[in-house]
């Protein structure tokens, strides 16, 4: 049983954007932390699970989310959760708990106030 279902409205249950952005000039990015491989990733994972679709998860690439201080970064609407993350395990939890069964990861949420 889902614990957040949907509005009825609402075409996807949740997104989840990943910061991809890269810096040629050598400012802090998100994509010096390999966040392609972890959109990759999350996007196998999602689709393994048998989460992705209509109603359910869409994994989605952005570009700077301006949290670049936090980075790599990856939000996850609606519910406006911010995560930074480190590894695939990471984002196996994020999936597992958050885009499947509703429950933050209060381990990777990225510190309040952090900016560019
Ligand atoms: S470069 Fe990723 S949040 Fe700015």
């Amino acid at each position: 049983m889902n614990a957040n279902p949907p509005k009825p409205d609402s075409y996807y249950e949740r997104h989840i954007f990943f910061c991809l952005n890269e810096r040629k000039n050598g400012e802090e990015c998100c994509a010096q932390y390999q966040a392609q491989a972890a959109f990759d990733r999350c996007k196998m994972a999602v689709k393994n699970a048998g989460l992705s679709g209509p109603g359910q998860v869409r994994v989605n690439k952005a570009g700077c989310l301006d949290r670049c201080a936090g980075g790599p970064i990856a939000v996850v609407y609606p519910e406006a959760v911010w995560y930074t993350y480190v590894d695939n395990q990471d984002i196996d939890e994020i999936v597992e708990s958050h885009l499947k069964n509703g429950k933050v990861v209060e381990r990777l949420l990225t510190p309040p106030n952090v900016g560019r």
